[in-house]
C-alpha cells in the first residue's frame, strides 16, 4: 500500500501529482494558487474569467469601461481578458518554477472565448501546459489547442455530451485531449451540467456515470486518457471503488470548493470565515444565473431575494380571454394587459408590500419588485459588459447577424453575473452578492485540517488530500 492514496501520474505531458486546483471566475484562482498547486507537484488552473491585469511594477491596473455601449465595452472584456490571462500565466509560473503544471480555465459561455483564448496562447503558451474549458460545448477546443500544441480538458456532466464532442471534433485531434473533467452536476460548486433528463432533486451515484464515460472512452481508444473528477470530492478515502480500478482506468481528481480555504485564496477575509460556518442545507442548486445554467451557490441574502422575486409572479396576456379577462396598467400611460381575476389579490398585496412595480418576462409572466430593485435591474442592464456569449438578463448575445440580441426581452428574474461576481471578490458585502460554493463546503467546520479556525497552506491541504483523509 503507498503512503499516497495516489500514484503520480503523466498530466499535460508531465508526471504529476493527479490533484487539480478546479478554474475559478472571477479572481477566485488566479496565477498565485495554480502557481502554489504546481510547486507542490500538483497541477494549478487560473480563471480566465476576468482576471486581474498586473503591470511591471506589480500592480494592479483596473478595468474601466470607456465603451458607449456593450458592443464597445465587450471589446474592452476580451482585451482586459488576454492582458489578465497573460499576467496570470507569469504569476504562476514565477512561483511554480518548473514544477507541476499549470492551465488555464475558460468559460465557453463567455463572450470572445475564442479570441481570448488564441490572444492568451500566442503570448503565453510557454506558460501554459493545458487549457480547461466548460459550460458550453467546446467543440472548437481541440483546434485551438492543436494550434499552439497545448493539452486540452472539456468538462462533461455525461457520455453524452462527451460522445458529442468527440464525434464532432476531438477525434480528430486525440493525443491533445490531456483528461476528460467529469463534474458531477449535482455536487460541483459554480455553474452545473444538469440537464432536462436529471432532476435536480435526485442525485445520481458518480460511479455509474464515470463508469459509462470510461466505457465509450475504450471504446474510441481513449484507454490511456485519464477521466478527472471534479464535484463532491473531499476525502479521497471515499472514493477508493474508482481509484486503482481496471473499469475506471487512470483518474486525477479536481477541487473547487476545498482550495478557497487556504492561505494563497484571494478571497476576502469575511468570505473564508463564512465557509467555516456553512452546513450542508447551506448550499442549494438555482436556475436563476443568466447563462441559463443551473449553479450551486450558497443560500444567502442574494440567492433568497431572487427565489422571493420570482415567487412575485403571475402570468399575463396582452388581449384579453375569458381567462384573462382583468386589464391592469404597468405604467399610468402603458396599454393595458390583461391578468386572471384570481390574481389581483395577490397583485394588491405585493404592491401594499412595497412591490410595486411589475416588470415583464419573457415567459409572458410579470414579476412584481420595488421601485429600487426595479431601478438596479433596469441599471444593471443599461450597463451590460456584454460577457456572456448569450445573456438572458440583459438579452445581449454575441452575434452580429443578430445585431447582439437574443431576441427575447431581457428576464428580470436573474441577475448580471459580472457584476456579482466581481463585487464579491473586491467587497465586504459577501451576502448579498452571488456566492459559488460546492455542495461539499460544510466539511470546513468539520475536517480537521481547518480545526480552531486553521487556514492551511495549498501545499498542506495537497499533503492532507493525499493522506485520503
Ligand atoms: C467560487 C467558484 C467559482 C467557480 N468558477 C468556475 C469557472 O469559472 N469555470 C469552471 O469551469 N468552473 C468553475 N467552478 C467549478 C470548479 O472549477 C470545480 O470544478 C468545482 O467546484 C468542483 O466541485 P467542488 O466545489 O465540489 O470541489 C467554480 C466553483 C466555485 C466554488
Ligand atoms: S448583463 Fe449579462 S452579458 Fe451583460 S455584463 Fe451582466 S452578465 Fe454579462
Amino acid at each position: 500500500m503507498p503512503m499516497n492514496i495516489l500514484d503520480k501520474l503523466s498530466i499535460s505531458g508531465k508526471i504529476v501529482l493527479p490533484i487539480i486546483e478546479g478554474g475559478k471566475g472571477i479572481g477566485v484562482s488566479n496565477g498565485e494558487t495554480a502557481g502554489a498547486f504546481a510547486a507542490a507537484g500538483a497541477v494549478g488552473t487560473f480563471s480566465g474569467v476576468f482576471p486581474q491585469v498586473i503591470d511591471d511594477n506589480g500592480e494592479i491596473i483596473p478595468l474601466i469601461f470607456k465603451g458607449k455601449n456593450r458592443k464597445e465595452r465587450f471589446e474592452e472584456i476580451i482585451d482586459h481578458c488576454i492582458k489578465g490571462c497573460i499576467s496570470q500565466a507569469q504569476i504562476a509560473s514565477d512561483i511554480a518554477k518548473g514544477n507541476g503544471r499549470i492551465h488555464i480555465n475558460i468559460l465557453w459561455g463567455m463572450a470572445g472565448a475564442e479570441r481570448i483564448l488564441n490572444g492568451v496562447m500566442e503570448s503565453a503558451k510557454d506558460k501554459i501546459h493545458g487549457i480547461t474549458c466548460g459550460a458550453g460545448m467546446p467543440y472548437k477546443l481541440a483546434d485551438i489547442a492543436e494550434k499552439y500544441k497545448t493539452y486540452y480538458y472539456p468538462i462533461v456532466s455525461s457520455t453524452r455530451a462527451f460522445r458529442a464532442l468527440w464525434m464532432r471534433s476531438y477525434n480528430k485531434f486525440s493525443d491533445l485531449l490531456g483528461g476528460v473533467v467529469y463534474e458531477d452536476p449535482w455536487k460541483a460548486g459554480g455553474h452545473t451540467g444538469l440537464t432536462q433528463k436529471d432532476n435536480p432533486d435526485v442525485e445520481e451515484d458518480p460511479f455509474h456515470r464515470v463508469r459509462e464515460i470510461r466505457q465509450y472512452m475504450n471504446k474510441v481508444g481513449l484507454e490511456k486518457t485519464p477521466i478527472i473528477i471534479a464535484g463532491g470530492v473531499w476525502y479521497l478515502n471515499k472514493f477508493k471503488d474508482l481509484i486503482d480500478n481496471i473499469e475506471i482506468g487512470p483518474i486525477a481528481f479536481q477541487f473547487g470548493t476545498r482550495p478557497m480555504l487556504t492561505q494563497e485564496s484571494p478571497i476576502s477575509t469575511r468570505w473564508k470565515e463564512k465557509l467555516f460556518s456553512l452546513t450542508r442545507k447551506d448550499v442549494t442548486l438555482n436556475k436563476f444565473s443568466p447563462t441559463g445554467f443551473y449553479s450551486s451557490a450558497v443560500n444567502n441574502e442574494f440567492l433568497i431575494e431572487l427565489k422571493e422575486r420570482s415567487k412575485r409572479q403571475i402570468d399575463f396576456r396582452n388581449e384579453s380571454d375569458s381567462e384573462f379577462n382583468t386589464a391592469i396598467s404597468l405604467k399610468s400611460d402603458a396599454k393595458p394587459i390583461y391578468v386572471k381575476s384570481i390574481d389581483t389579490n395577490r397583485i394588491d398585496e405585493w404592491k401594499s408590500n412595497g412591490f410595486s412595480v411589475g416588470l415583464k418576462t419573457p415567459d409572458s409572466t410579470i414579476v412584481f419588485v420595488s421601485s429600487e430593485k426595479a431601478t438596479q435591474i433596469r441599471d444593471d442592464q443599461r450597463n451590460c459588459k456584454g460577457c456572456l456569449a448569450g445573456c438572458k438578463f440583459s438579452s445581449w448575445m454575441q452575434s452580429p447577424e443578430t445585431n447582439y440580441s437574443t431576441g427575447e426581452i431581457p428576464d428580470p428574474r436573474s441577475y448580471c453575473i459580472q457584476g456579482t461576481l466581481q463585487n464579491i471578490i473586491q467587497d465586504d458585502n459577501i451576502d448579498n452578492q452571488l456566492m459559488f460554493s460546492g455542495s461539499n463546503v460544510f466539511n470546513f467546520s468539520k475536517d480537521s485540517l481547518f480545526s480552531k479556525g486553521y487556514i492551511p497552506t495549498i501545499k498542506e491541504m495537497i499533503q492532507r488530500i493525499l493522506n485520503g483523509k
